[in-house]
């Protein structure tokens, strides 16, 4: 691989858990035990020193390393690696009594006192100056240790506002940089609204919600604060362990963070992951989940990530957690290195005994030993994961990409629109990503400003903002040959969150060949009709419905493949298409039902080119993703159903664990998985 940092993090798939050793000093028959079943669970890294700042630096300035020596040695003693974390996350009670300051101030003006953990202000000189110095202080005592691997920034850190002085001055200068003069950003805030005029700097308080253009560049400037943050402190790690590479564990993504430009600062990217299985519906919990993997896949350009943390069992702040039905820890852990992680880590190795996470799962439960179902599913993962060492030198090669844009994201939170109720933003670019994933199609999550040059197929519902440049890019995508997708709710307003006059979508107008007059919205209860034109491209057919939004808008070079078939509307045009350059533009201007989107893109994979010959169609709960180094493809095969699944196969397959010739139906039981290889034809 051409990334020397990773090449030692990525020579075999990680598989270990949050070790927090510090809680167990007193217990050494504890300790013991814990290496000894690492090693019955095929486990090779432990996550550790992440909430750890007290036990550290128990004074202000008076170290105490030792136990964290025993601990690395330990590892290495056997065999297993060290991910280790700074402990910014949780900082000692002393320091946050010795230095108020370092403490959040909420809006109105109060300071936070200490308590639970990441809670202390990005902005504080004070706390960059104390986390860096124990930071340089870890990176010089382990740089040679056989057991540092991985440094892990923190822990997941969030975009919690503070309103202290710092934070107020670093805005006001982030805005200076961003504006230049007082006018520029009274224009971009349209603060002639309300009375919202600034005459001077100091007037600016990011408390106004109604400010829209206030209120997204105080959240850019929060992601931007907390960046700068990373960066202070991976600052002294970077310079004394230049080989050592870097990560944080990302959320979720619906944290005001944009992780995208985190991502560039990370030699690899990693997340958290926690999903609600058998609550519902597991399918959508597995198209959610498979859409965040492809999301962190794509942070790094498809370089794999790390899955840093998901629960061996149940997770003990989700309100209800239902015990992992047999077959889904393998399953669940198999579908993140299917979508492109090489790892499976746990939170947490052994449940501790006090604290609010007592009775978080665990690897290790408070009954003790290796003689427990989740003990037996987490040794199978391990000894799975063995078997696939070669799996890390793949990756995986998306034709088609879905936009899921952060700032969009804020932005469409702000907007009081006609139908706020129902944005849903998220959830829908997961519908439109579904019509891939239950084909087994890859699909990349990138954001508005990600290249788009490498796909076949970009699809962008509710792209509500368009940033000066994206609007360009993506027609010089549709022009160069490339497909895009757009629907309703897109190109109202830029940057500032100012709307662009002229029709929307203005700057994909003519791009997308129509233009939009008139949005109704429906409540949740109303659903509208629509129908596919005669002899359409797609291949559409019949009626679908809709609920929620109906853009109403005239074509100008577009051609119609479906129409409103309800209301007052009805004969007005509901999807088009439009021949740009080399390529296609197609508009979906409302909300419609699932049916619409399956049919819509096997149409639009079918125009393009773009599909999975590896497998035949699959069944509704079964899923499909391949990794593949040029030599081998990978395939993994996943029911996410309680019901037996078969999945027809091309020939010339074979097992991956016991390397036996595949039938052309592979046979998956309720929550089962399979991995097949093919050798590449000109291997
Ligand atoms: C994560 C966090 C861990 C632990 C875990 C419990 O979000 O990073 O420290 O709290 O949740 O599910």
């Amino acid at each position: 691989m051409q990334f020397p940092r990773t090449q030692r993090l990525f020579s075999r798939l990680l598989h270990g858990a949050d070790y927090n050793y510090e809680q167990w000093l007193d217990t050494p028959d504890v300790l013991a035990e814990d290496f000894r079943l690492m090693q019955a669970a095929h486990c090779n890294v432990m996550s550790v020193g992440i909430f750890s700042w007290a036990m550290l630096e128990p004074e202000e300035g008076k170290y105490a390393f030792g136990w964290l020596d025993q601990l690395m040695d330990r590892l290495a003693e056997h065999g297993l690696s060290a991910i280790l974390s700074t402990p910014s996350a949780a900082p000692p009670v002393w320091l946050s009594q010795a230095y108020p300051e370092t403490r959040r101030v909420n809006t109105n003006g109060q300071r936070d006192p200490h308590r639970r953990r990441q809670n202390f202000c990005f902005s504080s000189p004070i706390y960059r100056q104390k986390i860096t110095a124990i930071n340089r202080l870890l990176a010089e005592r382990y740089k040679t240790h056989p057991a540092l691997l991985l440094w892990h920034l923190s822990n997941e850190y969030g975009s919690y506002p503070c309103h202290c002085e710092y934070c107020y001055t670093n805005f006001r200068a982030w805005l200076q940089r961003r504006y230049g003069d007082l006018d520029a950003l009274n224009r971009a805030w349209w603060t002639n609204f309300w009375s919202h005029r600034y005459s001077s700097w100091a007037q600016i308080e990011p408390v106004d919600e109604s400010n829209h253009g206030l209120m997204i560049d105080w959240q850019r400037f929060i992601s931007d604060n907390v960046l700068d943050f990373m960066l202070a402190e991976a600052a002294p790690l970077r310079e004394v362990t230049p080989d050592v590479p870097i990560t944080t564990n990302f959320m979720q993504p619906d944290v005001g963070l944009n992780y995208w430009r985190f991502a560039e600062h990370l030699d690899v990217a990693s997340w958290d992951s926690y999903p609600r299985w058998h609550q519902g519906d597991d399918l959508t919990i597995a198209m959610q989940t498979a859409f965040y993997h492809d999301l962190h896949r794509s942070y790094k350009q498809g370089r794999p990530f790390l899955l840093m943390e998901s629960s061996p069992t149940v997770t003990n702040w989700q309100g209800i957690s239902r015990l992992k039905k047999p077959g889904m820890l393998k399953l669940a852990s198999l579908q993140a290195i299917a979508h492109g992680s090489n790892s499976v880590q746990y939170f947490q190795w052994r449940q501790s005994r006090g604290g609010e996470e007592k009775f978080h799962g665990a690897v290790v439960s408070h009954l003790g030993g290796k003689q427990t179902r989740v003990f037996r599913d987490v040794t199978e993962v391990g000894s799975l994961l063995q078997r696939l060492t070669d799996v890390t030198q793949t990756t995986i090669a998306a034709p088609v990409a879905v936009i899921y844009d952060f700032e969009n994201e804020w932005a469409l939170q702000h907007a009081q629109l006609p139908g706020s109720l129902y944005k849903n933003y998220r959830e829908t670019c997961q519908r439109h990503y579904r019509s891939f994933w239950q084909r087994g199609v890859p699909a990349d999550v990138i954001s508005a400003v990600s290249d788009l040059s490498k796909y076949r197929v970009v699809v962008a519902p509710m792209l509500y903002m368009l940033a000066q440049g994206t609007a360009e890019r993506i027609e010089a995508f549709v022009k160069a040959g490339g497909t895009f997708v757009a629907t309703y709710l897109t190109g109202m307003v830029n940057e500032s969150d100012l709307t662009f006059l002229g029709g929307y979508p203005a700057p994909l107008r003519r791009t997308l060949g129509i233009y939009a007059e008139e949005m109704d919205s429906l409540t949740d209860q109303q659903t509208g009709r629509i129908a596919a034109c005669d002899g359409n491209m797609l291949e559409l057919r019949g009626e679908y419905q809709f609920q929620h939004y109906a853009e109403l808008i005239h074509t100008e070079t577009a051609h119609v493949l479906a129409a409103y078939d309800s209301d007052f509307y009805a004969g007005n045009p509901a999807a088009t298409v439009n021949q740009y350059g080399d390529g296609q533009a197609y508009f979906i201007a409302a909300r419609t039902d699932d049916q619409f989107l399956t049919d819509f893109y096997d149409g639009v994979m079918r125009c393009a080119g773009v599909g999975n010959e590896l497998v035949g169609a699959l069944p509704m709960g079964v899923s499909a993703s391949v990794r593949s180094n040029g030599q081998q493809r990978y395939v993994f095969l996943m029911n996410f159903s309680d019901r037996e699944q078969q999945i027809m196969v091309q020939t010339g397959m074979r097992g991956a664990m016991d390397g036996k010739p595949a039938d052309a139906f592979v046979t998956l039981p309720p929550y089962g998985c399979a991995v097949l290889v093919k050798e590449s034809e000109n291997a």
